[in-house]
């Protein structure tokens, strides 16, 4: 048996530096800040960082606006700044996956400025234009995902460019062999300092026909994505991963299966199941932890003999799990039983800052207080939808991006220990409770995290065990078995915050090593265990 690669026994880490940590006081984190956080990274025992973009950049969209693809934002450092970063991180064994954001550029981007000079300009076959409609308007009334239309006139060249995000990220004419090959180029250079792959943003709608009205999932994607695997990733052992909001299990195959272009992608089936079907993320709505567990055994199981999921509950796009899926009222629990049933399922577990503190939303008073440019963006739509502000208000608290964007939570110190200065977004007032200096004090949700990486690194049953679902309709309790060479991993969570009976189909016949808890360790359950609120609970035994 040929060894596994290494990204499927490693847990990854994302780092969103604006928020990490900060050096030199600006309110913004940077590089150095991130590096002086490394020792920490490795007590939690991560396998490597998946960078948020670091990348020259007007900061529109907080660095997913790209301006120059080798050269680093100066609010993050110098490129030597990340030299070193990338040293001592793989001083410590923690390699470094960087975004690989082409979907589209900046517009302050040196193709875009000249593409929009001209009909004939060196780069304006590098982005997408049309003409306009007959009647002056957009070619068409394809929408932007930040609100408005996907389309935006430049008087220069007389013809709207098209942006799936905002109009100040442009985006890039993937049908186009030229850029293909820049694309490539840049990754190679990239690949060639050392970094260990990269996280792909929004990479599924690199196939895009917009004259077809198709942005996700469009027609030449995998045959880019092919294209790049040998221009840039063959023979390299490095980890891809793609954002795919579109993927389905009956397409993750072609993404990540023997013969496909990724290792993994990032799918967000659990994340829409939670969304309204007319306001989507703008609607606070319930949990419906049936529905959500349906998602999670669906993928266990059409990537369980070939390809690879990804696990994670949050993201710099995502609110803070705990507020989301857990109660904050039973905070360091909710966090800990969340994290095991994802950390002991197949594939590779992701953590976002912050995660491994049980950090929390925040809250933001109004809608002005917002910083992100999609809260903006989408209440003028919602409300022609019909959503009032108070919903619009409560829907943005629950599932606005800022909310996993305040800093991290260093210390109980003055804006958290993350800035001497004032930050960029304010820090949330729990910091005082909730922070790394405290990371030790029980309950411990670090130390919960600390457990469940080492335990993916010495038990082959979480890589390549099989997922078998338990007691899939309770609205309570999640339970799942994985099975692997004579070994049967036992994994049961209750989800709620009452005391829940389990009702086990195999009553009384579990008992074995109990591998991860958060409350006191049960070798072995009766028949009908009580399991306190926010329990959770792996065991080990033999077959
Ligand atoms: C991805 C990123 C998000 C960004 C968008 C446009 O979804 O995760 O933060 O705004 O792409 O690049």
């Amino acid at each position: 048996m040929t060894a596994q690669p290494w990204w499927k026994t490693a847990v990854g880490y994302q780092v969103y530096p604006r928020s990490f940590c900060d050096s030199n006081g600006d309110g913004v984190g940077d590089l150095p800040g991130i590096a002086s956080k490394l020792d920490y990274l490795a007590e939690l025992g991560i396998g490597f960082i998946w960078l948020s973009p670091v990348y020259a950049s007007p900061m529109a969209d907080n660095g997913y606006d790209i301006s120059d693809y080798r050269a680093i934002a100066p609010v993050f450092g110098t490129m030597d700044d990340f030299d070193s970063l990338l040293a001592q991180a793989s001083a410590r064994g923690i390699r470094i996956v960087m975004d690989l954001v082409v979907n589209h550029t900046s517009d302050q981007h040196a193709w875009f400025r000249e593409a929009k000079l001209g009909r004939s300009a060196k780069y304006h076959d590098f982005y997408i234009w049309r003409d306009p409609a007959p009647d002056g308007g957009p070619p068409n009334n394809m929408k932007s995902t930040f609100g408005g239309p996907a389309w935006t006139f430049s008087p220069e060249t007389g013809q709207y460019y098209f942006h799936l995000f905002a109009p100040a990220q442009p985006d890039l004419n993937w049908a186009n062999p030229a850029l293909r090959a820049e694309v490539y180029d840049m990754m190679n250079w990239w690949l060639d300092k050392g970094v260990a792959g990269f996280r792909m943003d929004v990479i599924d709608l690199i196939g895009k026909d917009p004259d077809a009205g198709i942005a996700a999932d469009g027609p030449t994607l995998f045959a880019h994505l092919a294209e790049m695997q040998r221009a840039a990733l063959a023979g390299r052992d490095v980890v891809t991963v793609g954002e795919a909001w579109s993927a389905r299990p009956d397409n993750a195959l072609a993404y990540c299966g023997a013969d496909g272009p990724l290792s993994m992608v990032f799918q967000f089936a659990h994340v829409l199941e939670g969304w309204d079907a007319t306001f989507g993320k703008w609607k606070a709505t319930p949990r419906n932890l049936p529905a959500l567990k349906r998602v999670f055994d669906t993928w266990q199981a059409a990537l369980a003999q070939d390809g690879w999921n990804s696990l994670f509950w949050s993201n710099h796009d995502l609110p803070r799990a705990v507020s989301k899926y857990g109660d904050t009222r039973h905070r360091a629990h909710s966090a800990m039983a969340l994290a095991t049933v994802l950390h002991m399922m197949k594939g590779t577990p992701y953590i976002y800052q912050g995660e491994e503190l049980g950090m929390t939303n925040t809250t933001f008073p109004t809608r002005a207080a917002f910083n992100d440019l999609e809260v903006h963006g989408a209440w003028p739509e919602m409300q022609a939808l019909g959503l009032g502000e108070a919903d619009f208000l409560a829907g943005a608290n629950a599932n606005g991006r800022d909310n996993a964007r305040t800093p991290m939570q260093w210390s109980a110190a003055p804006q958290a220990g993350f800035t001497t200065g004032t930050p960029w977004l304010p820090v949330n007032p729990n910091h005082k409770t909730i922070n790394a200096a405290q990371r030790h004090t029980p309950p411990s949700v670090f130390a919960h995290y600390q457990r469940l990486i080492r335990l993916r690194q010495h038990h082959p049953i979480l890589t390549n065990g099989d997922h078998r679902p338990l007691l899939p309709d309770d609205p309570d309790i999640w339970a799942y078995t994985r099975h692997w060479q004579g070994q049967r991993l036992t994994v049961l969570a209750n989800l709620s915050s009452e005391t829940r009976q389990i009702a086990l189909p195999e009553a009384g016949q579990i008992s074995g090593q109990c591998l991860s808890h958060t409350h006191a360790p049960r070798p072995a359950l009766g028949a009908h265990p009580a399991f306190a609120p926010w329990e959770a609970v792996a065991i080990l035994a033999s077959t």
